[in-house]
């Protein structure tokens, strides 16, 4: 029979990457992707796979307790890849509600639900939260995140995080539930939401667009290629240690201000234009509020352990990244035009 396996957000970003992996890899698991379709769920992000009999979509909301119980009755998962978030740092600032509801209650739904599910038999079952680097704080000109660094969370994004990932800490140490958690950096790659900086920057260019760039543009951020970041999250799942933290980054350090200038280089090629006409788009712009200024990541734990390390070097990633963009405009003005949500309405609406 098979396994009964959930991804909650596979709607997302990341999450769809990681629901494509394991649909894909693994033919002896049902695929669960729960997400609630929220604006930055986008169900043409797995429209490759949906009709494969190993994957079932629902659509539901992690913060509705009674209805992740009867899911967890109903399905009785094996396995929990958590993926579900508020992800946005900007929105956080200007509405850290939704983040606490989603990122902390929601989480602690699905604990509970997992608890109660697991009671008497937690052998061979997981429950794996992805969370983020941030959590970490800032860092100065030196050093990097390892998994022993203290939590310094400074947006209601990155706190919230920070106390999902304690929570989750909490049910291992006190009703020992198997737990397992990652702490990645900055993520690119196909199907980023246009609010976040690489696609943003790669559509507004192909637009002749402004750029905004906050602050000077020397906040650093290290970023990786978010299959690398499904691969390291598949490696975890199967093999990381219950009670355990793995932390994932790219090595791969830029500041704002040489990230965009790269992309638009890249892209001043590819589109055949003027060398340097894009960079001249680059709009310098308030500093978001409390902007952290350096994140690295120290992966040597999970590359020693497990034996990830990223495969895509940043050259062939952000060319990929800027191919993908270019060859799916229809994903971006679908979503630009908000189309998605209403095909979504229609198709959702009467499950
Ligand atoms: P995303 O915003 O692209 O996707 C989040 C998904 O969660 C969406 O499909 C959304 O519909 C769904 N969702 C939101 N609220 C929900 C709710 N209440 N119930 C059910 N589904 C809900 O995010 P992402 O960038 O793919 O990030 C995924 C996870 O990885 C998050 O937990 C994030 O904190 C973490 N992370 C992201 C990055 C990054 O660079 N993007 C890096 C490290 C960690
Ligand atoms: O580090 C991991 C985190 O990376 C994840 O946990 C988050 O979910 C994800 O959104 C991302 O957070 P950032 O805030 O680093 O990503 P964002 O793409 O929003 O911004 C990247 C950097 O670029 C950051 O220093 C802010 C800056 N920026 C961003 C935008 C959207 C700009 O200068 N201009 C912009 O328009």
């Amino acid at each position: 029979m098979k396994k009964n396996i959930l991804i909650t957000g596979g709607a997302g970003f990341i999450g769809s990457h990681v629901v494509r992996l394991f649909v894909n890899k693994y033919p002896d698991y049902q695929i669960i992707n729960l997400d609630a379709l929220t604006y930055a769920g986008n169900l043409e992000n797995l429209s490759d796979i949906d009709s494969k009999a190993n994957y079932t979509f629902i659509k539901g909301d992690i913060t509705d307790l009674a209805f992740v119980s009867n899911l967890f009755k109903n399905y009785k998962f094996e396995g929990v890849l958590h993926l579900a978030a508020e992800s946005h740092v900007d929105r956080s600032i200007s509405d850290p509600l939704a983040f606490i509801m989603t990122n902390i209650v929601g989480t602690v739904n699905l604990l509970n639900a997992a608890k109660e599910c697991w009671a008497n038999d937690m052998n061979g079952k997981k429950f794996y939260h992805i969370s983020t680097d941030e959590v970490y704080g800032s860092l100065g000109k030196t050093g990097k995140f390892t998994e022993t660094t203290s939590y310094d969370p400074r947006s209601p994004y990155s706190a919230s995080k920070a106390s999902s990932d304690h929570l989750v800490r909490a049910y291992f140490h006190t009703y020992k539930l198997p737990v397992v958690l990652s702490n990645c950096s900055n993520n690119y790659g196909a199907n980023q939401f246009p609010e976040k900086l690489i696609p943003l920057v790669i559509n507004n260019i192909k637009n002749s667009k402004s750029l905004p760039i906050y602050g000077k543009g020397d906040n650093i951020r290290d970023w990786l290629f978010v299959e690398d970041h499904a691969l390291a999250i598949d490696s975890i799942y199967h093999d990381g240690k219950i009670g355990e933290t793995y932390n994932i980054g790219g090595d791969n350090e830029w500041t704002n201000l040489d990230l965009v200038k790269k992309l638009c280089d890249i892209m001043d090629k590819k589109l055949n234009r003027e060398m340097g006409s894009s960079q001249r788009l680059i709009t310098f712009v308030k500093d978001r509020a409390g902007h952290d200024q350096r994140y690295a990541i120290d992966a040597s734990k999970i590359k020693k352990e497990l034996g990830w390390k990223p495969s895509i070097q940043f050259e062939e990633g952000f060319e990929k990244t800027i191919d993908w963009y270019l060859q799916n405009s229809d994903w971006m003005n679908n979503i630009l035009s908000g189309d998605y949500e209403k095909f979504y309405e229609q198709q959702y609406t009467n499950r």
